[in-house]
Protein backbone atom coordinates (compact mmCIF):
# COMPACT_ATOMS: atom_id res chain seq x y z
CA UNK A 1 0.00 0.00 0.00
CA UNK A 2 1.67 3.22 -0.57
CA UNK A 3 0.55 5.79 1.84
CA UNK A 4 -1.03 9.73 1.00
CA UNK A 5 2.09 12.60 0.17
CA UNK A 6 2.38 14.64 3.15
CA UNK A 7 0.58 17.66 3.46
CA UNK A 8 2.19 20.67 3.98
CA UNK A 9 0.81 24.24 4.60
CA UNK A 10 2.41 27.69 5.41
CA UNK A 11 0.46 31.03 5.41
CA UNK A 12 2.29 34.67 5.25
CA UNK A 13 0.32 37.59 6.38
CA UNK A 14 -0.30 40.60 3.87
CA UNK A 15 0.86 43.40 6.25
CA UNK A 16 3.41 44.99 4.76
CA UNK A 17 6.73 44.14 2.24
CA UNK A 18 8.10 40.92 2.68
CA UNK A 19 11.66 41.27 4.78
CA UNK A 20 14.87 38.92 4.52
CA UNK A 21 13.38 37.86 8.11
CA UNK A 22 10.63 36.30 6.61
CA UNK A 23 12.14 35.04 3.92
CA UNK A 24 15.05 32.86 5.49
CA UNK A 25 13.16 32.20 8.37
CA UNK A 26 9.87 30.50 6.67
CA UNK A 27 9.34 31.01 2.73
CA UNK A 28 12.85 29.58 1.67
CA UNK A 29 11.85 26.05 3.73
CA UNK A 30 8.89 26.47 2.40
CA UNK A 31 9.62 26.93 -1.24
CA UNK A 32 12.20 23.84 -0.34
CA UNK A 33 9.37 21.87 0.64
CA UNK A 34 6.96 22.35 -2.23
CA UNK A 35 9.31 19.83 -3.94
CA UNK A 36 8.60 16.82 -0.94
CA UNK A 37 4.47 17.23 -0.67
CA UNK A 38 1.43 17.88 -1.46
CA UNK A 39 1.91 21.39 -0.39
CA UNK A 40 -0.83 24.35 -0.05
CA UNK A 41 0.27 28.12 0.40
CA UNK A 42 -1.60 31.15 1.01
CA UNK A 43 -1.72 34.68 1.85
CA UNK A 44 -3.83 35.36 5.27
CA UNK A 45 -5.35 38.46 4.68
CA UNK A 46 -8.10 37.87 7.19
CA UNK A 47 -5.72 37.48 9.43
CA UNK A 48 -4.16 40.56 8.67
CA UNK A 49 -7.40 42.71 9.40
CA UNK A 50 -6.67 42.84 12.95
CA UNK A 51 -3.89 45.17 12.30
CA UNK A 52 -4.51 46.89 8.74
CA UNK A 53 -7.65 48.67 8.99
CA UNK A 54 -7.60 49.89 5.46
CA UNK A 55 -9.50 47.94 2.38
CA UNK A 56 -7.18 49.76 -0.60
CA UNK A 57 -3.93 49.06 1.67
CA UNK A 58 -5.00 45.24 2.22
CA UNK A 59 -5.88 44.72 -1.39
CA UNK A 60 -2.54 46.29 -2.37
CA UNK A 61 -0.42 44.10 0.57
CA UNK A 62 -2.25 41.04 -1.15
CA UNK A 63 -1.07 41.49 -4.35
CA UNK A 64 2.33 42.75 -4.11
CA UNK A 65 2.93 39.81 -1.29
CA UNK A 66 1.32 37.16 -4.18
CA UNK A 67 3.68 38.80 -6.90
CA UNK A 68 6.81 38.04 -3.86
CA UNK A 69 5.92 34.79 -3.54
CA UNK A 70 5.86 33.92 -7.24
CA UNK A 71 9.03 35.71 -7.87
CA UNK A 72 11.29 33.57 -5.32
CA UNK A 73 9.64 30.57 -6.85
CA UNK A 74 6.77 29.83 -5.70
CA UNK A 75 5.09 27.17 -8.78
CA UNK A 76 1.80 27.02 -9.00
CA UNK A 77 2.24 23.88 -11.05
CA UNK A 78 3.55 22.36 -8.15
CA UNK A 79 1.27 23.56 -5.11
CA UNK A 80 -2.02 25.36 -4.30
CA UNK A 81 -1.53 28.81 -3.66
CA UNK A 82 -4.31 30.70 -2.38
CA UNK A 83 -5.89 34.06 -0.59
CA UNK A 84 -7.58 32.73 3.00
CA UNK A 85 -10.46 35.07 2.28
CA UNK A 86 -11.45 32.87 -0.90
CA UNK A 87 -12.03 30.19 1.35
CA UNK A 88 -14.87 31.43 4.22
CA UNK A 89 -15.12 27.71 5.30
CA UNK A 90 -11.76 28.67 7.43
CA UNK A 91 -13.84 30.71 9.48
CA UNK A 92 -16.41 28.57 10.12
CA UNK A 93 -14.43 26.05 11.27
CA UNK A 94 -12.55 28.63 13.19
CA UNK A 95 -15.89 29.41 14.74
CA UNK A 96 -16.58 25.31 15.63
CA UNK A 97 -13.01 25.17 17.20
CA UNK A 98 -13.42 28.21 19.22
CA UNK A 99 -16.27 26.34 21.36
CA UNK A 100 -14.02 23.85 22.98
CA UNK A 101 -10.92 26.21 23.21
CA UNK A 102 -9.97 26.90 26.44
CA UNK A 103 -9.61 30.54 27.10
CA UNK A 104 -6.11 30.18 29.06
CA UNK A 105 -4.69 28.50 25.87
CA UNK A 106 -5.07 31.90 24.26
CA UNK A 107 -3.96 34.05 27.60
CA UNK A 108 -0.80 32.34 27.14
CA UNK A 109 0.12 33.06 23.97
CA UNK A 110 2.97 35.42 23.86
CA UNK A 111 2.04 37.19 20.22
CA UNK A 112 -0.92 38.35 21.75
CA UNK A 113 1.13 39.92 23.98
CA UNK A 114 4.02 40.96 22.63
CA UNK A 115 1.74 42.87 19.71
CA UNK A 116 -0.48 44.42 21.88
CA UNK A 117 2.39 45.84 23.70
CA UNK A 118 3.38 46.89 20.57
CA UNK A 119 0.57 48.95 20.40
CA UNK A 120 -1.80 47.11 18.12
CA UNK A 121 -5.65 47.27 19.47
CA UNK A 122 -6.31 44.71 22.06
CA UNK A 123 -9.12 43.29 19.47
CA UNK A 124 -11.27 40.30 20.30
CA UNK A 125 -10.02 38.92 16.37
CA UNK A 126 -6.69 39.72 17.75
CA UNK A 127 -7.08 37.28 20.66
CA UNK A 128 -8.65 34.84 18.71
CA UNK A 129 -5.73 35.03 16.00
CA UNK A 130 -4.46 31.53 17.09
CA UNK A 131 -7.92 29.85 16.78
CA UNK A 132 -8.00 30.81 13.06
CA UNK A 133 -4.80 29.89 12.91
CA UNK A 134 -5.83 26.60 13.72
CA UNK A 135 -8.55 26.48 11.48
CA UNK A 136 -5.96 27.22 7.99
CA UNK A 137 -3.94 24.37 9.59
CA UNK A 138 -6.58 21.50 10.44
CA UNK A 139 -8.64 22.38 7.74
CA UNK A 140 -6.48 21.08 5.17
CA UNK A 141 -5.60 17.81 7.39
CA UNK A 142 -2.09 19.32 7.29
CA UNK A 143 1.07 17.12 8.24
CA UNK A 144 3.64 19.68 8.31
CA UNK A 145 3.74 23.54 9.02
CA UNK A 146 6.86 25.39 8.22
CA UNK A 147 7.28 28.82 10.00
CA UNK A 148 9.58 30.87 11.84
CA UNK A 149 10.25 30.29 15.50
CA UNK A 150 7.92 33.00 16.91
CA UNK A 151 5.15 30.84 15.11
CA UNK A 152 6.16 27.54 16.80
CA UNK A 153 3.62 28.42 19.92
CA UNK A 154 0.43 28.89 17.37
CA UNK A 155 1.02 25.54 15.96
CA UNK A 156 1.27 23.89 19.25
CA UNK A 157 -1.95 25.68 20.42
CA UNK A 158 -3.47 24.00 17.02
CA UNK A 159 -2.28 20.42 18.13
CA UNK A 160 -3.69 21.23 21.22
CA UNK A 161 -7.33 22.59 19.85
CA UNK A 162 -7.20 19.17 17.68
CA UNK A 163 -6.51 16.71 20.68
CA UNK A 164 -9.85 18.77 22.34
CA UNK A 165 -12.04 18.27 19.07
CA UNK A 166 -11.10 14.63 18.64
CA UNK A 167 -11.76 13.91 22.42
CA UNK A 168 -15.06 16.02 22.15
CA UNK A 169 -16.10 14.63 19.28
CA UNK A 170 -13.87 11.17 18.22
CA UNK A 171 -10.95 10.03 17.90
CA UNK A 172 -9.22 10.82 14.14
CA UNK A 173 -11.54 13.46 13.56
CA UNK A 174 -8.91 16.13 12.91
CA UNK A 175 -5.07 15.70 12.44
CA UNK A 176 -2.49 16.56 14.87
CA UNK A 177 0.38 18.93 12.48
CA UNK A 178 3.58 19.10 13.35
CA UNK A 179 6.12 22.73 13.29
CA UNK A 180 9.01 23.07 11.10
CA UNK A 181 11.74 25.55 11.99
CA UNK A 182 14.83 25.42 10.48
CA UNK A 183 17.06 26.16 13.55
CA UNK A 184 19.89 28.01 11.65
CA UNK A 185 17.44 30.75 10.59
CA UNK A 186 15.18 30.67 13.19
CA UNK A 187 15.75 34.65 14.25
CA UNK A 188 17.23 36.55 11.45
CA UNK A 189 18.81 39.80 13.25
CA UNK A 190 17.71 43.29 11.92
CA UNK A 191 19.73 46.59 11.39
CA UNK A 192 19.81 46.84 15.27
CA UNK A 193 20.82 43.23 16.38
CA UNK A 194 17.07 42.34 17.29
CA UNK A 195 15.16 40.34 15.75
CA UNK A 196 13.95 41.22 12.15
CA UNK A 197 10.69 42.69 12.46
CA UNK A 198 8.36 45.32 10.55
CA UNK A 199 7.44 46.65 13.99
CA UNK A 200 11.27 47.10 15.04
CA UNK A 201 11.92 49.42 11.82
CA UNK A 202 14.81 47.58 11.45
CA UNK A 203 14.28 45.63 8.34
CA UNK A 204 15.42 44.92 4.89
CA UNK A 205 13.14 44.21 2.52
CA UNK A 206 13.70 41.67 -0.04
CA UNK A 207 12.86 43.77 -3.53
CA UNK A 208 14.69 47.17 -1.89
CA UNK A 209 15.69 49.75 -4.62
CA UNK A 210 19.39 50.07 -4.78
CA UNK A 211 19.80 53.53 -2.69
CA UNK A 212 17.84 52.49 -0.02
CA UNK A 213 19.51 48.72 0.09
CA UNK A 214 22.70 50.64 0.37
CA UNK A 215 21.68 53.55 3.51
CA UNK A 216 20.14 50.49 5.46
CA UNK A 217 23.37 47.84 4.89
CA UNK A 218 25.80 51.19 5.76
CA UNK A 219 23.62 51.69 9.21
CA UNK A 220 23.96 48.37 10.04
CA UNK A 221 24.56 48.79 14.19
CA UNK A 222 28.45 48.00 14.98
CA UNK A 223 30.58 48.65 17.94
CA UNK A 224 33.68 50.45 18.03
CA UNK A 225 36.26 48.55 18.08
CA UNK A 226 39.44 50.28 15.81
CA UNK A 227 40.08 49.70 11.88
CA UNK A 228 43.36 47.76 13.02
CA UNK A 229 42.41 45.63 15.86
CA UNK A 230 40.38 42.40 15.25
CA UNK A 231 36.43 42.51 15.37
CA UNK A 232 34.21 39.96 17.44
CA UNK A 233 32.39 37.69 15.25
CA UNK A 234 30.17 36.79 17.98
CA UNK A 235 26.23 38.88 18.10
CA UNK A 236 27.97 40.39 14.70
CA UNK A 237 24.48 41.47 12.95
CA UNK A 238 26.93 42.04 9.47
CA UNK A 239 28.04 38.27 9.89
CA UNK A 240 25.11 36.65 10.51
CA UNK A 241 23.19 38.42 7.53
CA UNK A 242 26.08 37.88 5.45
CA UNK A 243 26.08 34.05 5.73
CA UNK A 244 22.64 33.91 4.13
CA UNK A 245 23.23 35.38 1.33
CA UNK A 246 27.01 34.47 0.21
CA UNK A 247 28.79 31.89 -0.70
CA UNK A 248 30.30 29.80 2.19
CA UNK A 249 34.06 30.58 0.97
CA UNK A 250 33.73 33.93 0.90
CA UNK A 251 31.59 33.93 4.76
CA UNK A 252 34.83 32.34 5.83
CA UNK A 253 36.58 34.52 4.73
CA UNK A 254 35.10 37.63 6.30
CA UNK A 255 35.33 35.60 9.68
CA UNK A 256 38.80 35.34 9.15
CA UNK A 257 39.19 39.20 8.43
CA UNK A 258 36.60 39.89 11.54
CA UNK A 259 39.52 38.10 13.38
CA UNK A 260 42.58 39.21 11.81
CA UNK A 261 42.38 43.16 12.41
CA UNK A 262 42.94 45.87 9.85
CA UNK A 263 39.64 46.03 7.70
CA UNK A 264 36.99 48.55 9.08
CA UNK A 265 32.90 47.67 9.45
CA UNK A 266 32.72 49.84 6.17
CA UNK A 267 34.30 47.44 4.26
CA UNK A 268 32.54 44.44 5.88
CA UNK A 269 28.98 46.33 5.24
CA UNK A 270 29.95 46.90 1.12
CA UNK A 271 30.82 43.28 0.97
CA UNK A 272 27.53 42.96 2.74
CA UNK A 273 25.63 44.57 0.02
CA UNK A 274 27.17 43.32 -3.26
CA UNK A 275 26.23 40.09 -1.67
CA UNK A 276 22.73 40.57 -1.38
CA UNK A 277 22.11 42.39 -4.54
CA UNK A 278 23.75 39.16 -6.16
CA UNK A 279 21.53 36.80 -4.22
CA UNK A 280 18.45 38.58 -4.93
CA UNK A 281 19.19 40.03 -8.18
CA UNK A 282 17.22 36.40 -10.12
CA UNK A 283 14.03 37.35 -7.87
CA UNK A 284 13.76 40.82 -9.14
CA UNK A 285 14.23 40.22 -12.53
CA UNK A 286 11.29 37.41 -12.18
CA UNK A 287 9.28 40.04 -10.29
CA UNK A 288 9.71 42.13 -13.07
CA UNK A 289 8.30 39.97 -15.43
CA UNK A 290 5.18 38.73 -13.37
CA UNK A 291 3.92 42.40 -12.55
CA UNK A 292 4.15 42.82 -16.32
CA UNK A 293 1.28 40.04 -16.66
CA UNK A 294 -1.22 40.70 -13.69
CA UNK A 295 -3.94 38.46 -15.50
CA UNK A 296 -1.42 35.88 -15.20
CA UNK A 297 -1.43 36.68 -10.99
CA UNK A 298 -5.30 36.63 -10.74
CA UNK A 299 -5.45 33.09 -12.53
CA UNK A 300 -3.07 31.42 -10.21
CA UNK A 301 -5.08 32.90 -7.33
CA UNK A 302 -8.12 31.77 -8.66
CA UNK A 303 -7.20 28.17 -9.95
CA UNK A 304 -5.29 27.72 -6.03
CA UNK A 305 -8.66 28.71 -4.30
CA UNK A 306 -10.57 26.34 -6.37
CA UNK A 307 -8.24 23.55 -5.28
CA UNK A 308 -8.15 24.93 -1.86
CA UNK A 309 -11.88 24.70 -1.57
CA UNK A 310 -12.51 21.13 -2.55
CA UNK A 311 -10.53 20.12 0.18
CA UNK A 312 -11.42 22.48 2.67
CA UNK A 313 -15.51 22.40 2.08
CA UNK A 314 -14.84 18.29 2.37
CA UNK A 315 -12.95 18.47 6.02
CA UNK A 316 -16.06 20.74 7.25
CA UNK A 317 -18.40 18.77 6.11
CA UNK A 318 -16.92 16.41 8.17
CA UNK A 319 -16.70 18.62 10.97
CA UNK A 320 -20.59 19.74 11.07
CA UNK A 321 -21.69 16.30 10.71
CA UNK A 322 -19.35 15.41 13.91
CA UNK A 323 -20.59 17.80 15.99
CA UNK A 324 -24.27 17.96 14.75
CA UNK A 325 -24.64 20.65 12.69
CA UNK A 326 -26.81 20.81 9.28
P1 LIG B 1 5.49 38.03 10.24
O1 LIG B 1 5.46 38.85 9.00
O2 LIG B 1 6.32 38.60 11.36
O3 LIG B 1 4.12 37.62 10.69
O4 LIG B 1 6.25 36.67 9.88
C1 LIG B 1 5.95 35.84 8.77
C2 LIG B 1 6.83 34.60 8.82
O5 LIG B 1 8.22 34.96 8.78
C3 LIG B 1 6.63 33.76 10.09
O6 LIG B 1 6.76 32.38 9.78
C4 LIG B 1 7.76 34.22 10.96
O7 LIG B 1 8.13 33.23 11.89
C5 LIG B 1 8.89 34.49 9.95
N1 LIG B 1 9.79 35.56 10.43
C6 LIG B 1 9.47 36.87 10.60
N2 LIG B 1 10.53 37.58 11.06
C7 LIG B 1 11.56 36.70 11.19
C8 LIG B 1 12.93 36.81 11.61
N3 LIG B 1 13.48 37.98 11.96
N4 LIG B 1 13.67 35.69 11.62
C9 LIG B 1 13.15 34.49 11.26
N5 LIG B 1 11.87 34.32 10.85
C10 LIG B 1 11.08 35.40 10.81
N1 LIG C 1 0.39 33.74 11.86
C1 LIG C 1 1.28 33.57 10.77
C2 LIG C 1 2.31 34.72 10.75
O1 LIG C 1 2.10 35.75 11.33
C3 LIG C 1 0.56 33.55 9.45
C4 LIG C 1 -0.38 32.38 9.38
C5 LIG C 1 -1.76 32.43 9.40
C6 LIG C 1 -0.01 31.01 9.27
N2 LIG C 1 -2.26 31.18 9.30
C7 LIG C 1 -1.24 30.27 9.24
C8 LIG C 1 1.21 30.34 9.20
C9 LIG C 1 -1.25 28.88 9.15
C10 LIG C 1 1.20 28.93 9.13
C11 LIG C 1 -0.03 28.22 9.10
O2 LIG C 1 3.30 34.58 10.14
Amino acid sequence: MTSAPMRILSGLQPSGRLHIGNYFGMMESALKLQHEGDAYYFIADYHSLTSVHDGRLLRDHVRNLAIDFLACGLDPSRCVFFRQSDIPEHTELAWILSTVTPMGLLERCHSYKDKVARGIHASHGLFAYPVLMAADILIYDSDIVPVGRDQKQHVEVTRDIAIKMNEAFGEGLLKLPQPRIREETAVVPGLDGQKMSKSYDNTIQLFEELPALKKKIMSIKTDSTPVEEPKPVEDSSILALYKLVAAPADYQAMVDDFQRGGIGYGEFKKRLLQATTDYFAPFREKRAEITANPKFVDQVLAEGAEKARAVARKTLARVRDAVGLG
